[in-house]
């Protein structure tokens, strides 16, 4: 089990005043432009080498997103360049790991059309964020999204059969704001032979399932730090705990998606929106990055 971690009212306040401030001021138009259009969204490409991968598993492709933070500066049709990508690359999975809205449920229905059409050819699967709890209404982005596909893994996990070999996708509560996170839980129903891939929304999450000594977890997926989002030294302390974007935690590989959105301010420094590519490869070990576009 992992214990929740929040963070002061005081905190959340200041953000809400700064992002009252730059909504006012055209933030979610500028977002969009400088951030989400085709040319400028970042693409990352990543090889995962599994020793002795089965060759039906061989080339298939998870497509990484998180962090929308639908709301003041992120809304309708704002993730066209997403949509088209994934649609363009088709790819056999999609996981989302979390905040898909910044202040309440409500936020998410302008972004609806657009995330029923970023789905995985074989499947998709999603956790929630520490964003994605308020007044426990996330209930109902899994109503509005499972029956389109969606697969929600709230402490389970779900596995997907390819020509006979599986992949299965073990997904925990966020480890901030979740009632219950068990790694023990999600894990319980995986196979040996199985290639797992785990979803966590923040990376602190990651270690309970490299180091599960009843399941090899052979990649986690998480995001929530927004790659620091304005990545600056002397900012770096006001922002999540940031491991890095690709981690190797002993047989685990941890990706750690930027996001797609923001929350406090509508910039990103050194840290671009961005979607991200995993491709299964038979191989001793993972691989450095492909590219780090963007
Ligand atoms: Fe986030
Ligand atoms: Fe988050």
């Amino acid at each position: 089990m992992i214990e929740p971690r929040r963070f002061s009212r005081l905190r959340l306040a200041a953000f809400d005043a700064v992002e009252r401030v730059t909504v006012l001021l055209g933030a979610r138009r500028f977002y969009r432009w400088r951030y989400l259009s085709a040319e400028r969204l970042g693409v990352r490409e990543h090889i995962l080498r599994i020793p002795g991968l089965p060759p039906a598993l061989q080339g298939i492709t998870i497509a990484h997103l998180s962090d929308i933070h639908a709301g003041p500066f992120l809304s309708g049709a704002d993730l066209a360049a997403v949509v088209s990508l994934i649609e363009q690359r088709r790819p056999d999975f999609v996981c989302w790991t979390g905040d898909y809205v910044t202040h309440g449920v409500e936020d998410v229905l302008p972004v609806l059309p657009d995330l029923r059409r970023c789905v995985g050819q074989r499947g998709t699967f999603a956790v929630f964020g520490n964003h994605d709890y308020k007044l426990r209404r996330e209930w109902e982005i899994v109503a509005a999204l499972e029956p389109d596909g969606w697969h929600f893994l709230r402490n389970r996990s779900k596995t997907v059969e390819v020509d006979g070999s599986t992949v299965a996708f073990a997904g925990i509560e966020d480890p901030e704001e979740g009632k219950v996170i068990d790694v023990d839980a999600a894990l319980e129903l995986v196979g040996a032979a199985d290639v797992v891939i785990g979803l966590c929304h923040g990376p602190r999450g990651a270690p309970a399932f490299a180091g599960h000594p009843a399941a090899h977890v052979h990649a986690v997926l998480s995001g929530h730090t927004h790659g620091s989002q304005v990545d600056l030294p002397f900012l770096r302390d006001l922002g999540p705990p940031h491991p890095g974007l690709r981690v190797e935690l002993g047989g685990t590989t941890v990706f750690v998606a930027r996001g797609l959105g923001v929350v406090g301010l509508p910039l990103r420094t050194g840290a671009p929106a961005e979607v991200s590519f995993v491709t299964l490869q038979s191989g001793p070990e993972s691989d450095q990055n492909l590219s780090d576009a963007g």
